[in-house]
Parts: structure tokens; sequence; C-alpha cells
């Protein structure tokens, strides 16, 4: 019999408790044992909740409790996280979580503890929720060499890029209505300025390349500067506006960063729309692979760690993911050395500004719209961010930039 503890009874936790009340017996069958819930540790009390019976209030507990083979942990944040799951490895317990702070901050110190311990520390729902990928990356692309992993990996945010374009409304309104609906939190900074996003990325990155990557390394910049005007101009020009999350192997070195992009119905990403995620990975054996689904919500995210926690049973005294990563720190390339194209907003009619434009970046279409006087807006040749900076100084009047990345 395997016993399990959860960590937290907040929205995952009370999905997992129902994941496991509703598959039961998928489970027995997937385990190959009877797998039982033993513990839910929360500081609250749920009067009448059925989660009463495996209630605890204290950790030590779950911790020195010798039956207790597989840990859950979906507090979220790193204190008490951290230390919580560090003393569960080792006390030769296996933790699956959600807690992408917890594993981009301390992921490479927990696997070699759950090694050295010969127990495994998984995170499947860290990164994309339901949506199997740090699983495939381990275990399933092994044969090749990842050259590119990029995605949508914050739900809000794809939630409110999409509603912005299908309404044609700002920002705030559209994330005051995601607030409402539940599909933001009341404080949204973490998904708005692309720390969630960064953080993921850091993690699949680290998998997909070896080496840990420092999510403090990663540019990262959110969407709150995007606005309805930016949108009609990706709609006038067929490519939708995403907050999209890359890394990428270059001839000069590895880049990452998390910023909005322009993207045209060629690439996969185009038509991720709503809460959905998508995760696009290229191996050089592989070429291009997709996956997609429910990047965030109480089951689908729950859905993965009761997989985690599936194979953690499976595997008691095995550590599966190997190496997970190398402690050794990939080394990014600076942002000034990452080339794209770029949309730019200018003021000015076209008729006069654009050989000063012309001169600066070379020769361009200008984009207008009617009912947009006194600005244009115009997408530059690829260069890296250091050459667009230097050429858009010389240039009075920019609005704003939006990376993009367009195979037209
Ligand atoms: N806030 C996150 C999102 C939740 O919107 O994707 C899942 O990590």
């Amino acid at each position: 019999m395997i016993k399990v503890a959860v960590l937290g009874y907040g929205t995952v936790g009370s999905g997992v408790v129902e994941v496991f009340r509703q598959n039961q017996e998928v489970l027995n069958k997937s385990v190959g044992q009877d797998i039982e819930l033993k513990y839910v540790l929360d500081l609250r009390e749920f009067p009448g909740d059925p989660v009463e019976k495996v209630l605890v209030h204290d950790f030590e507990t779950i911790v020195n409790d010798p039956e207790v083979n597989v840990v859950v942990e979906v507090m979220g944040g790193l204190n008490p996280s951290f230390n919580f799951v560090k003393r569960c490895l080792e006390n030769g317990k296996s933790v699956c979580t959600s807690n992408k702070e917890l594993v981009a901050q301390h992921g490479t110190d927990l696997l070699q503890t759950a090694r050295e311990h010969h127990v495994n520390f998984l995170f499947e729902a860290s990164c994309g929720g339901g949506i199997p990928i740090i699983r495939p990356l381990y275990q399933s692309l092994t044969a090749d060499k990842i050259d590119e992993v990029s995605g949508i990996l914050n739900g809000t945010t794809n939630y409110i890029l999409s509603k912005m374009a299908s309404d044609g409304s700002g920002f705030e309104e559209v994330l005051k209505k995601a607030q409402d609906k539940g599909y933001a939190e009341r404080n949204p900074e973490a998904d708005v300025e692309g720390y969630d996003a960064c953080r993921k990325i850091a993690i699949l990155s680290s998998l997909a390349f070896g080496n840990y990557v420092d999510y403090k390394d990663i540019y990262t910049e959110g969407i709150t500067r995007i606005t309805a005007a930016d949108i009609k101009y990706a709609q006038t020009i067929g490519v939708s506006i995403k907050l999209l999350a890359i890394s990428r192997r270059t001839e000069k070195g590895t880049y990452a960063m998390v910023s909005p992009v322009m993207i045209d119905s060629a690439n996969s990403l185009y038509s991720v729309n709503g809460v959905f995620n998508a995760i696009s990975i290229h191996g050089n054996m592989l070429g291009d692979a997709m996956f997609y689904g429910r990047g965030a919500g109480k089951l689908p995210t729950a859905s993965a760690v009761v997989a985690d926690v599936v194979e953690a049973a499976k595997n008691l005294n095995k550590t599966v993911m190997g190496e997970g990563w190398n402690p050794e720190k990939l080394e990014l390339l600076p942002l000034d050395e990452v080339s794209s194209r770029f949309f730019v907003r200018i003021r000015g009619n076209a008729s006069s500004v654009l050989p000063a434009v012309e001169h600066a970046f070379g020769e361009v279409d200008p984009i207008s719209i009617p009912s947009m006087d006194g600005e244009f807006g115009f997408i530059t040749g690829e260069m890296t961010e250091a050459e667009y900076r230097e050429k858009s100084v010389k240039l009075e009047g920019i609005i704003s930039m939006i990376r993009a990345r367009l195979h037209g």
C-alpha cells in the first residue's frame, strides 16, 4: 500500500483530493497496488468537508511518518515549501509539486537531494498545467538535440490578449473582466509582467538543454504595454500578438526571453487562444512537435500532479529523472546579441517621415490604419537588439515596439 500526503488544500490541493476520490480505481491499477491519501496538511479548518478525516495542521506528523511514501506540495511560494520539500526528500519520501517558483529557484538542489536519497522530485504540473511536457522532455525526446523551446506558457495573459483581439478592448478593461471571471488573480503582477512564464521557460530550458538556466538571467517583458491600437495593427497585417517564452540555441549561443511577439499563421502557436497553453519543441532529428492543452485550472493541474504521484509510487527506490539537469549554469547570450524583426509605431505621416525611417532601417512597407491619423507602423528586417536600439534612437516619435517572428 502506497500512502500519500498533500501539503496545501487550496485550489490545486483540493483538485488532487478530487482526482483521488474520482479515479481511485484507475490509480490503483496504474500503480499496481493500492494507493491512499493519508494526510492533507493545511492551517485552516474545513468543517463539513470530507477532507476533515485526513486533515492535519502539523507538518511534523507527515515528515516523521515512515508510512508516507509520496508527498504532494501544492502550497506555492518558497517559504515554507522549500524547507518542507527538502526535509521530505531527506526523509526518503518522493515529492511531486506544481510549484514553478520552487522548481525554478531550488530545482537543482532538490533534484540532487532526491538523487542522494534514491527518491524522486517530480514537477510535471509546474509548466503547462495539465499538458504533459516535463516527462516527454526527460523520457521521450532523448534521441534529439533540442534546439528550441517556445511556448505560450501563461493562460491568464493568453486569455487577455485573445480577448483584446476579439473584442477590440484595452488591456485594463479586459484584465478587469478576467479578474471578475477568475481567469486573473486580484494581484495579477506575476502573470501580466511575464514572471510566471519566465520561471516556466527557465525550467523547460534547463531540461531541454541539460544545464541549469537561471530565471533571473532571462529577459522578461509582460503585456501591460500592449494596447488596443497595437492589436489593430496586428489584425490589419494578419498576425497575432502572443506572450511568447522562447529559448533557442543559435550559432552565437543560447538565448532565452519572455516578451510579446507578433507571429503569423505559419507559426503553430498562432491559433492558441484563450486560457490554453502550447509548447513547441524543435529537435534536430524530430523537427517540430507541439504540446497543447489546459495550462492552468484545478483539475488539469491536479491531473498532472497525480500522474507524478503514480510515477513516484511505481519507482519507490529509483530516481527516474536521472540528472534532471546539470547544476553548471548555462550562460545565456546577452539580449543585445539576440536577433529578430521589430514592429514599430511612429508619429507622423508616412509621406513625410518614411524617408527618415528608411534612412535608419532600410526599405520598409508603411502600415497605415485609416482611423489612426498621425501615426503609422512598419516592420524592420532581421537585426540584433543592439542594432535595433542604435537605429531607433536616431528616429524621433517612436511610440512603441513589438518583436516580430514572421515567416512571410
Ligand atoms: N497563473 C498561471 C497561468 C497559472 O495563468 O497560466 C498556471 O501556472
